[in-house]
């Protein structure tokens, strides 16, 4: 190692530990109030009667799976479940959408969010509360979501007197592809909401642990579909028509170097042609050919000149087999998800209140991931943090993947996601009376 850079390293890590110390009196403070009010939430939430309810609730809405904005029972479970609490909400929000209210309904205005729709997935798990629709599935755990919003909400309404401005519940339709979020948006819904935090279960991390990063965490992702038009006909005479499923190879191979060739290696990206639907017969030259995929990146400018060269290259590659092509982004119905991107601030409140609630050794930085999450578009508008909470329990064998039919979630996590949700919100607002 060069000596500059040992010398500049050793003054690094001196400044930083001096800075670590002096701060370190007043951070002792906070984490003692901060401490006693997070142990209490989770008390709370653990308490017997309490995670009974939690668990009724969850398996509830595990029973009765909803689809994309046609979560009319999850809407109407959660709509009682606030009416008994005596807590007010807007609805409808983006058709089937709830927001609730807490607190004086001052300054300043901080959200929380869950998910509520299900997946087009057969349920493989026997259990006394498997999926009674069939096909459908909560297997990318939005009923989680939905119930330890719900148990935040029981949390808050005790302590709502004591809250320092007020904390809007957001219950969201429509996340698989559907961008339910940017609807919420684009109602006005949170128009005055400061920051925002969200929870996604984890079956990878253990039950009682929690991860998140700072700065860009998931992708932001698109689809295109494109439609390659040739000119059909017997196959043994080539020379007189114009084969569109030799262009839809050159098309297919030619996307793959969008990613190797034009992007930065140290910068992440991915291309991928999931389907590919043509001709019928072994001796017929069809006349189109269909394929679809997805595009991805980690910064919303890689995203928009993938998207561009996906176009340009499925078009050219076409013509070059003198067919010709169309590219639909399906912008209405799958909109684009921008990058989900945590803001450092908000990133550090959370992480700090989680340190507290489950002690620092279970607090973890997760590497960047190419999934994407519609919570991407709150992190657009406001200060935002997305964390993981993880639900992997061995006894329970609750380690099968997400968007799997084998999902199984261990219900421990409930409290927890009830308790970090609450105090997130609460010490948010200690520490921001009077900003707006
Ligand atoms: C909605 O609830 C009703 C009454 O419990 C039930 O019969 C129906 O199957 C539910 N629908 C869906 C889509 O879950
Ligand atoms: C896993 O779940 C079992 C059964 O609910 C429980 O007894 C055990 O304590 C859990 N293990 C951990 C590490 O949480």
């Amino acid at each position: 190692m060069d000596w500059r850079l040992c010398l500049w390293l050793a003054l690094l890590m001196l400044s930083s530990t001096c800075s670590y110390h002096n701060s370190r009196a007043v951070e002792a403070l906070l984490e003692s109030e901060t401490g006693l009010l997070t142990r209490e939430l989770l008390e709370s939430a653990r308490d017997a009667e309490f995670f009974d309810w939690l668990k009724r609730v969850r398996r509830r809405i595990h029973e009765y799976p909803e689809l994309a904005f046609e979560e009319h029972n999850t809407s109407q479970l959660i709509r009682s479940e606030l009416d008994s609490l005596g807590i007010r909400y807007s609805w409808p929000v983006a058709k089937t959408g709830v927001v609730a209210s807490i607190g004086s309904g001052a300054h300043p205005w901080f959200s929380l969010r869950a998910d509520m729709d299900a997946l087009p997935i057969q349920e493989l798990v026997e259990w006394e509360y498997k999926s009674k629709n069939n096909g459908k599935m909560h297997a990318c755990g939005h009923d989680a979501h939905v119930t330890m919003l719900l148990g935040a909400a029981k949390l808050l309404q005790h302590r709502r007197d004591a809250l320092k401005g007020t904390v809007k519940l957001v219950f969201q339709p429509g996340e698989e592809a559907r961008a339910g979020a940017y609807h919420v948006l684009k109602e006005g819904a949170l128009d005055e909401v400061q920051a925002i935090f969200g929870l996604h279960v984890s079956p990878f991390m253990l039950t009682g642990t929690i991860a998140s990063r700072p700065g860009p965490m998931l992708a932001g992702s698109g689809r295109f579909m494109a439609i390659i038009q040739g000119k059909g006909g017997h196959a043994a005479r080539p020379h007189t028509n114009r084969d569109p499923v030799l262009a839809a190879s050159f098309v297919i191979v030619a996307l793959q170097q969008i990613v190797s060739r034009e992007t930065d290696p140290l910068k992440a990206r991915v291309v991928t042609v999931g389907f590919i639907e043509g001709g019928q017969a072994e001796n017929v030259i069809p006349e189109t050919v269909k394929l679809g995929g997805t595009f991805r990146s980690i910064t919303s400018e890689g995203l928009s000149y993938t998207r561009q060269r996906v176009k340009e290259v499925i078009e050219t590659q076409a013509k070059v087999h003198r067919c010709t092509a169309t590219v639909d982004f399906m912008d209405e119905k799958l909109r684009p998800y921008p990058p989900t991107v945590n803001d450092e601030e908000m990133y550090e409140h959370a992480k700090r209140v989680g340190e507290v609630l489950l002690g620092k050794p279970n607090v973890n930085l997760v590497p960047m991931g190419m999934g994407a999450e519609d919570f991407s578009f709150y992190s657009q508008k406001m200060a935002a943090a997305f964390f993981m909470i993880g639900t992997k329990n061995e006894t329970l064998k609750s380690d099968k993947p997400l968007h799997s039919g084998h999902f199984v979630l261990d219900e421990e996590v409930l409290p927890i996601g009830a308790a970090f949700h609450a105090a997130v919100a609460i010490s948010y607002l200690d520490g921001h009376v009077g900003t707006s």
